[in-house]
C-alpha cells in the first residue's frame, strides 16, 4: 500500500502514462506554430503522442474582429504538421466543440486579464481560456506547448493551470520571425507588400524603448510616450507600448526580469510583438 501526499504523486500513482505533447492553434500555420510542435515533440520522445488543435475560436473574437476573416487552411495546415512531426491533428467544427452556447467560462483574474491586450480586447482572455481547458479536458495533454509571441496569453494560461491544478507542464516556445525580424503571425497575410516593410518598426521601436532604459532613463512614462509618439508619426495607431516586469506584467522596476510589449494597428491590422530584456 503507498501513502501519498502530493497531487503530483497520486497522479502518477493512478495513471502511469505515456507522453502526450498539446500544441493548440487556430491553424494558418507558420514556422513559428511549427517549431511548438517540434519542441513538443522533442519533449515527449518518440514513443510519446503529439496533438496539435486547429479551431477559430469565436469566443475570443469581439464582434468587430476578424473571426469571420480568419483564413482557413485546413488542408495545407495537415500537410506542415505531418513534416514538423505531429501524429494526431484536431480539428472540430464549432458545432462539435460548442454543440450548445458555451455558458460555463474560466474567467481570469482582471489583475492578469484586464490588461493590455485584455484592456483593448475585453473578454479576450475568457474566450481563450475556456477554450484551452476545454480542448485540454478532450485532448488530455501532460504537456502543452505555447508561444512567447503571445507573451501575456502564455501567462495567463500558466496561471490557470497553476490554479486550476491542471496535471499539465506548460512549455514557452521563443518567437520565430523573419530574416528582417517581423515576428511571425498568421495575421501578417493581412499586410501588403509595402506594410510587411514597415511593420518591422514596432519591434524596432520596442528595441529602442528597452536601449534608451539600458542607457539609464527610468521615467517610465515619458518613455512610453515617446515610443507610442513615434509610431503615431508613421501612420501607426498604438494601442500600447509598454516595459513591464517578466513575472507578473507589473510596471517596471530595476533589477528584475523585464519584458518590452505593444500592440499597434497598421492600417486595418492588428499586431502584437515583444522582447525580452536579457
Ligand atoms: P494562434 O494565434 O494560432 O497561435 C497558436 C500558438 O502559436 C500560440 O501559442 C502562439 O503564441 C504561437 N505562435 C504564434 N506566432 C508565433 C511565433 N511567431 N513564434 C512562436 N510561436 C508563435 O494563440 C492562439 O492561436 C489561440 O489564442 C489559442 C491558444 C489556440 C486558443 O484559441
Amino acid at each position: 500500500m503507498q501513502v501519498i501526499h502530493t497531487t503530483r504523486e497520486l497522479r502518477d500513482a493512478l495513471a502511469p502514462q505515456r507522453q502526450r505533447g498539446f500544441v493548440p492553434t487556430m491553424g494558418n500555420l507558420h514556422e513559428g506554430h511549427l517549431a511548438l510542435v517540434k519542441q513538443a515533440r522533442e519533449r515527449v520522445g518518440p514513443a510519446g503522442t503529439v496533438v496539435a488543435s486547429i479551431f477559430v475560436n469565436r469566443l475570443q473574437f469581439a464582434p468587430h474582429e476578424d473571426f469571420d476573416t480568419y483564413p482557413r487552411t485546413l488542408a495545407r495546415d495537415c500537410a506542415l504538421l505531418q513534416g514538423a512531426g505531429c501524429d494526431i491533428v484536431f480539428a472540430p467544427s464549432e458545432q462539435e466543440l460548442y454543440p450548445e452556447p458555451q455558458g460555463y467560462k474560466v474567467v481570469p483574474p482582471a489583475e492578469l486579464a484586464d490588461i493590455l491586450e485584455g484592456q483593448f480586447r475585453p473578454g479576450f482572455f475568457t474566450g481563450v481560456c475556456t477554450v484551452v481547458h476545454k480542448l485540454f479536458n478532450i485532448v488530455q495533454p501532460t504537456l502543452a506547448v505555447f508561444g512567447k509571441k503571445d507573451y501575456q496569453q502564455l501567462m495567463v494560461l500558466r496561471r490557470m493551470v497553476a490554479q486550476m491544478a491542471l496535471p499539465i507542464e506548460i512549455h514557452g516556445g521563443e518567437t520565430r520571425r523573419s530574416d528582417e525580424g517581423l515576428a511571425l503571425s498568421s495575421r501578417n497575410g493581412y499586410l501588403s507588400e509595402a506594410e510587411k516593410q514597415e511593420a518591422l518598426r514596432l519591434s524596432r521601436t520596442l528595441q529602442a524603448l528597452i536601449a534608451r532604459w539600458q542607457a539609464g532613463e527610468r521615467d517610465l512614462a515619458a518613455l512610453e510616450a515617446d515610443a507610442m509618439q513615434s509610431l503615431r508619426e508613421a501612420g501607426w495607431a498604438p494601442d500600447y507600448l509598454t516595459l513591464r516586469r517578466q513575472r507578473d506584467l507589473g510596471p517596471a522596476v530595476d533589477g528584475q526580469p523585464l519584458v518590452a510589449l505593444g500592440a499597434a494597428r497598421l492600417g486595418t491590422t492588428r499586431l502584437i510583438d515583444n522582447l525580452e530584456l536579457s
